[in-house]
């Protein structure tokens, strides 16, 4: 976007020159006050104050970029012509690439970037590395006058940025994104964040937030992705996400989450990946109760949810190409039915209470490349064909079943699974 409009502005100059008013170029040429192309000049020092007060002071602006959106361009810096005049429509600070704009060790947000009247994205990427004297957070008041124009912020990898995220961030009604990956925040997750009707992509994780996640995040009817991975959320999984029609992908992974995953899940029509694993979540496996044909990866490893395996609807999901319920305290058989889910590549049902035993039926899963049933109370001996076991290597797991064995009188010992015995003679 940011090309084509300096492509846009360039073709712009060079119609004026062709029609004869080159007045505007050559002023630009040869006035050493406002070089090259139009921008309004509070625009211009709002830009320049806004990057020093992330950068620091020895930055000048005016020195080293006369003209920002034009023939000096700042490395980060994105600009769009609006009435004939330039604008700074997008600002990323800190090391994206070698020649970005590094960050001072104390950040300032200086009142003037919150006069730049058209910025759509803003990012801090790798900017506030250390804890400083002063600590650093996300500026709380002025926000509201990006609420008509951003539609993107991030904050990336800046372990140095504690404090919240402030509720202003609710009144950004343009966003699309937000994006707070891997720095120091904690708190609570503003409730109002569930009224940006246009959100599409909340990623929330890796940092410190506590607390419940607000019922209200169900409206967000636009939403992709929602990833809040990897902090220390609490309570359970609002009945209000049935409502997030959009979505795709589903990260709630390393929390603190507990009580039943709702059933309200199975309306998710485009849901693709739901990763609620290493959280505290119970209740069971009962969940889906109706068809969740795009759900490919079901990742629920790492939780005492309990239940039969016997009991679940494996035709609700028979498009998995992933399924890890790994460490979650399942009982019952390993179903044949498991086995209509025809995409599946990768399959960990390994530390469990699982008892009977393996269906050899399970090596019909073309695709299978890993199966791990490791650490689990099966029983006799592994029926598979010679070819399956020569495919899985290392990827097929059974040890720590002590009632589990190979039958070695069929096959080669080389091909035995890794921790199995060797069955005795007549034991099968
Ligand atoms: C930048 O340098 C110019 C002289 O080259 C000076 O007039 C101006 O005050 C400086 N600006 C800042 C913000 O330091
Ligand atoms: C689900 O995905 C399909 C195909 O990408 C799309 O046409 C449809 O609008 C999506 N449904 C919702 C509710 O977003
Ligand atoms: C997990 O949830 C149960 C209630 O279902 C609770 O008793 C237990 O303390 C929780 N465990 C942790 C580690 O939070
Ligand atoms: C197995 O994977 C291949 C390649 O990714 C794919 O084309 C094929 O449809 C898959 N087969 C099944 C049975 O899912
Ligand atoms: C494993 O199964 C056997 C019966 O096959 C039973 O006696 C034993 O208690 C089970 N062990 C565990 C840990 O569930
Ligand atoms: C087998 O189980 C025991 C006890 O549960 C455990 O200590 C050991 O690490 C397991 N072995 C493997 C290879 O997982």
């Amino acid at each position: 976007m940011d090309l084509s409009g300096r492509r846009y502005g360039c073709f712009v100059i060079v119609v004026v020159m062709i029609i004869g008013l080159s007045g505007v170029c050559v002023y630009g040429q040869n006035d050493g006050d406002s070089v090259g192309a139009p921008m309004v000049k509070t625009e211009q020092e709002a830009l320049y104050y806004a990057i020093q007060g992330f950068v620091g002071q020895w930055w000048n602006g005016s020195d080293l970029y006369p003209d920002p959106c034009g023939w000096t361009p700042i490395q980060g810096v994105s600009c769009d012509i609006f009435d004939g005049l330039w604008y700074v429509t997008e600002l990323n600070i800190g090391q994206i690439q070698d020649n970005s704009l590094p960050c001072a060790q104390n950040i300032e947000f200086k009142p003037h970037l919150f006069q730049l009247q058209h910025l759509k994205t803003l990012s801090f990427f790798n900017c506030i590395i250390s804890p400083s004297q002063t600590p650093i957070s996300i500026d709380t008041v002025k926000w509201d006058a990006f609420s008509a124009t951003l539609e993107s912020i991030e904050f990336r990898s800046n372990p140095g940025l504690t404090g919240q995220i402030p509720t202003s961030f609710g009144n950004l009604k343009k966003l699309e994104s937000i994006v707070v990956i891997d720095n120091g925040l904690s708190g609570s997750l503003p409730a109002n964040i569930g009224e940006l009707s246009y959100l599409k992509r909340l990623v929330l994780s890796g940092n410190k937030f506590t607390g419940n996640i607000p019922e209200s995040y169900g409206n967000l009817r636009e939403l992709l992705i929602m990833d809040l991975s990897r902090n220390k959320l609490t309570g359970s999984l609002p009945l209000t996400f049935g409502g997030l029609t959009s979505i795709l992908k589903f990260d709630l992974s390393k929390n603190k989450l507990e009580g039943e995953i709702p059933s309200e899940i199975s309306n998710l029509k485009n849901l693709t990946l739901l990763d609620l694993s290493n959280n505290n979540i119970s209740g069971g496996f009962d969940f889906a109760n109706q068809e969740m044909s795009s759900l490919e990866e079901l990742i629920l490893s790492n939780n005492p949810i309990r239940g039969d395996l016997m009991k679940f609807n494996w035709k609700y999901v028979n498009n998995l190409v992933a399924l890890d319920l790994s460490h979650t305290g399942l009982t019952g058989q390993i179903p044949e039915s498991i086995s209509i889910m025809k995409n599946l590549r990768f399959l960990g049902l390994n530390d469990n209470s699982l008892s009977g035993n393996i269906s050899p039926k399970i090596a019909e899963l073309a695709n299978l490349s890993a199966f791990y049933v490791h650490g689990n109370n099966l029983t006799g001996d592994l029926k598979f064909p010679k070819e399956f076991y020569q495919k899985m290597r290392r990827r097929f797991g059974a040890w720590n079943n002590s009632n589990l064995c190979f039958p070695v009188t069929k096959m080669s010992e080389s091909i035995r699974p890794f921790g199995v015995k060797v069955c005795r003679e007549g034991t099968s």
